[in-house]
């Protein structure tokens, strides 16, 4: 067992331990991305036993790979931990005897990503395995939760690795928290405790880190990657489908400039291949997703270099159970600031007269409402998304799509700010509008979903003092009345 002194510091932290933390049986809110070929024991078990909660990055990995690493983590620590994989990155056949091995040496969490692969979620589910998926949009949330995922990791644009998504992490965050129910980790670009404090403050129960621990002792990244990330500046990384031997097409990277991302190579899709590497016999091509590991030898310059926006605060390479600890600490002190205690001579809420207070309760639940009409909607437009081509049809869907989610987002924050608990349900017009195939007809239907939530907005406005929820809420209405209007001009020429 190591010596988990460095990380102790981080135990008195103010941050709530959150349902997630219960959920992975980790002390503090840090998770390590499962990132391939990186994250392997030595790091996981360095940054379990810390008390934060560590992925084995296994994507394509053989059996006997997982097998000894899984093992090498538990000699090293009791900690719990987890394995990463990439269905849609996997041949069915490896993806099929990877599922059975996690599931017979009774790997209590796997961590998925990239498309959501349903069968894949049932068998983990099944065997009584924790599952946690990575997504990069409302969307794939949705999907995920409809599979049955525990928990979610949010992924934004500025991630370092395989990019799902093209939401920078804050909005992205902000919008599923809105539409899913289950708990939500944040990644990308995060390498700092201020980072740490605000996102929780947003709602996230842990933070990932993925290049923040890439750049450690124990990482099995080769020292050359690790020392292109601690120099790095974050306008240094890049997004890029360069890299895409290995993976399905268009499938960006984000990765640190260098000769290919430079064009110095010529066209990555039209070239023969060329072998510029070498792993314990296994060839390394130009234009691989392979990145330099400790265990490759040969010209690394034009490899993947992984990297998130977060390098400009990596500038050394310490200890993982250090990175965490100094992370943690700092998160700790910008989480008193901004929760800091108000004093108040006398509490409003308190003191304020009965009829104020029901007059808020009111407010709340009818914002609740609201809330769980707008959801449904949401849900609504991700399902008939899947099954419409036409692109005007699609058009239209993917912006009512984008203001429900954004009014989602909204209502949110205004039933928090008055001090009110969200609805985590999603309302009942879900299931009616989705029980009707045809979809010019769920459309109408829709439209009649949107009046209704019109009309209650409408009644809202005359009762709401609060100028900023009442210029939200003018700005929810006028919305919904356009979308009215292009949805019966869109039906009408049908
Ligand atoms: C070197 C590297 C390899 C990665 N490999 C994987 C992977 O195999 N599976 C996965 O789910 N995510 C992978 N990712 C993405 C991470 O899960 C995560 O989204 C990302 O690291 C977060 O951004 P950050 O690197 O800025 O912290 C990888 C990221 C990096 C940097």
């Amino acid at each position: 067992m190591m010596n988990h002194s460095d990380a102790d510091d981080a135990s008195s932290t103010p941050l709530p331990r959150t349902h997630l933390c219960d959920m992975l049986d980790c002390r503090l809110p840090l998770i390590l991305a499962g990132m391939g070929g990186v994250a392997r024991s030595e790091l996981v078990a360095a940054v379990s036993e810390a008390g934060g909660f560590g992925f084995l990055g296994m994507v394509r990995e053989p059996l006997a790979l997982i097998e000894r690493e899984v093992r090498a983590v538990r000699d090293r620590t009791a900690a719990r931990f987890g394995v990463n994989l990439i269905p849609a990155g996997t041949s069915a056949e490896l993806l099929d005897q990877q599922v059975q091995c996690c599931v017979d040496l009774q790997v209590p969490v796997v961590g998925l990503f990239w498309d959501v692969n349903h069968a894949v979620v049932a068998r983990l589910k099944a065997a009584d395995i924790t599952v946690v998926h990575q997504v990069g949009s409302v969307a794939q949330a949705l999907q995920a939760q409809s599979a049955g995922v525990d928990a979610f990791i949010v992924q934004g644009v500025e991630a370092g690795g395989h990019v799902s998504g093209r939401q920078p992490l804050d909005a992205l965050l902000a919008a599923v928290l809105a539409v899913v129910d289950v708990p939500v980790a944040a990644a990308g670009g995060i390498s700092t405790g201020e980072q740490v404090a605000q996102l929780m403050t947003q709602g996230a129960q842990a933070a990932v880190l993925g290049t923040a621990l890439l750049a450690t002792q124990e990482s099995f990244a080769h020292d050359f990657h690790k020392q292109r990330v601690v120099r790095a500046r974050a306008d240094d990384t890049v997004l890029t489908e360069d890299f895409h031997i290995n993976w399905p097409a268009h499938a960006a990277v984000r990765v640190l400039r260098n000769s290919v991302t430079q064009g110095q190579h010529g066209d990555p899709f039209t070239q023969a291949r060329r072998v510029i590497g070498e792993e314990e016999g296994r060839p390394i091509y130009l234009f691989s997703t392979d990145s330099p590991l400790r265990s490759m030898s040969g010209d690394f310059e034009p490899m993947a270099l992984y990297a998130g926006r977060g390098v400009d605060a990596i500038d050394s390479i310490p200890t993982a159970a250090q990175r965490m600890a100094s992370i943690m600490q700092s998160a700790q002190t910008h989480w008193r600031m901004l929760h800091r205690p108000e004093v108040e001579v006398s509490s409003p809420v308190c003191y304020a007269p009965a009829f104020e207070r029901e007059r808020n309760e009111a407010l709340i639940a009818q914002l609740n409402e609201l809330l769980e009409a707008e959801r449904a909607g949401v849900r609504v437009t991700v399902q008939t998304l899947a099954q419409v081509s036409d692109p005007a049809t699609r058009q239209l869907v993917e912006a009512i799509h984008h203001d429900e989610v954004q009014w989602c987002v909204m209502l949110l924050h205004a039933i928090r700010d008055m001090g009110g608990t969200t609805s985590p349900r999603t309302g009942a017009f879900f299931q009616k509008a989705m029980a009707i195939e045809n979809v010019a007809e769920r459309l109408a239907f829709l439209n009649r979903g949107q009046g209704w939530v019109a009309k209650r907005v409408a009644e809202l406005l005359e009762r709401v003092e609060d100028p900023a929820l009442h210029k939200n809420l003018t700005r929810m209405l006028d919305s919904h009345k356009e979308n009215l209007t292009r949805v019966n001009e869109h039906l009408a020429l049908e």
